[in-house]
């Protein structure tokens, strides 16, 4: 769906912080304070489908807490659909559909069916809209074969199909996905993301996605957003992205050569017949890279897969360490 231009989430120049406190002694503690978010500030717009992406520990998941009305920001201004979700927190998860993804919301001891009439029990759902919700998540994520399982004998694929269909099934507005692919096969990730795309196009909603890993987002997002250390990092296309730090890959060859180097590459690590060589897919596209790898003898085994993501980050950095545009590793 094309974005307009009402303003479903914004932040702005949000900062959330944690202060713990532990013994290092009988008499003494020490204090210190994690800034999980420092000052950060975004708007996402009806029908757009954005991934928040960072590593680790980087903000992503007190983000989405704060949005959900779970957590209170100590600065700056949280708000979905114009309004504070701290304060009209029911008003605001009636249009929301938020989903942990390492928190499953189903109820482990009962068939998957359960969850949902409890859902529709709990929140009021309309019978027609239960009923025309339930039939095209049924089929849209290929649940009918598993609506009377146990939720606690799903596969962990299953289980994150079951779970989006109830976060979906009061037909949310905005949708907030915490790492909806974490831990899933290719097969499932692939499944899941089409399914997400198909949910921003088709049924118009507006998603927010957040992974730790590259791979997702090249297929997601047609917007990204970065986030390190608390702090917005990068906030635009992907294709822009790459622009800026080069489209970074490894190639791990196994081959009975003696150090070969093709061209363009460059040798990162070396086990014994493995090698690693990392090169940037803007100026050596796949055609080109099978070309090189053609003139070597013996090979055994290619694999290719993207830069991790700390490693695109720490490029972005550099970048703009070396124009002088900003400082933001000094400053979290
Ligand atoms: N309840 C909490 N108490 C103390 N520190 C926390 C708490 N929740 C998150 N943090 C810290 O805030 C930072 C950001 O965490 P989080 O938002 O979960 O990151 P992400 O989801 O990107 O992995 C981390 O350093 C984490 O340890
Ligand atoms: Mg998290």
């Amino acid at each position: 769906m094309k974005a307009n231009h009402e303003c479903i989430v914004s932040l702005a120049h949000v900062t959330k912080y944690f202060d713990q406190s532990r013994p290092v002694s009988l008499w003494k503690r020490e204090h210190s304070r994690i800034y999980a978010l420092n000052d950060v500030s975004f708007v996402l717009r009806r029908g757009e489908f954005a991934a928040y992406a960072g590593p680790n520990g980087a903000g992503k998941s007190t983000t989405f807490k704060l949005l959900a009305g779970l957590l209170r920001a100590q600065q700056g201004q949280v708000k979905i659909f114009g309004a504070d979700p701290c304060v009209k927190r029911i008003e605001v998860m009636r249009r929301t559909g938020v989903l942990f993804g390492n928190r499953s919301e189903l109820w482990w001891d009962h068939p998957v069916r359960a969850s949902f009439e409890w859902k529709k029990a709990v929140w009021d759902i309309p019978d027609d809209v239960y009923l025309s919700n339930v039939s095209r998540l049924k089929e849209l994520l290929d649940l009918e074969p598993l609506w009377n399982t146990f939720s606690r004998e799903l596969s962990l694929g299953q289980r994150m199909r079951a779970d989006l269909a109830l976060t979906l099934l009061h037909s949310p507005e905005l949708v907030l996905l915490d790492e909806p692919t974490l831990g899933l096969d290719v097969l499932a990730k692939r499944r899941m993301i089409d399914f997400l795309k198909l949910a921003n196009q088709e049924l118009g909603v507006t998603l927010m996605v957040t992974s730790h890993d590259m791979d997702d987002l090249a297929e997601m997002a047609n917007r990204l957003l970065l986030i390190n250390r608390g702090r917005l990092a990068f906030d635009g296309s992907y294709d822009a992205l790459l622009r800026m730090t080069g489209d970074h890959r490894l190639v791990r060859l196994t081959t009975s050569a003696e150090s070969p180097v093709p061209e363009g590459l460059t040798l990162v690590d070396r086990s014994g017949d493995r090698f690693t060589y990392r090169y940037d897919g803007t100026k050596i596209p796949s055609p080109h890279l099978f070309t090189l790898l053609a003139g070597i003898p013996g090979i055994r085994d290619i694999q290719m897969e993207p830069e991790n993501i700390e490693t695109v980050i720490a490029g972005l950095y550099r970048k703009w360490f070396s124009e002088g545009e900003a400082d933001y590793s000094s400053k979290g």
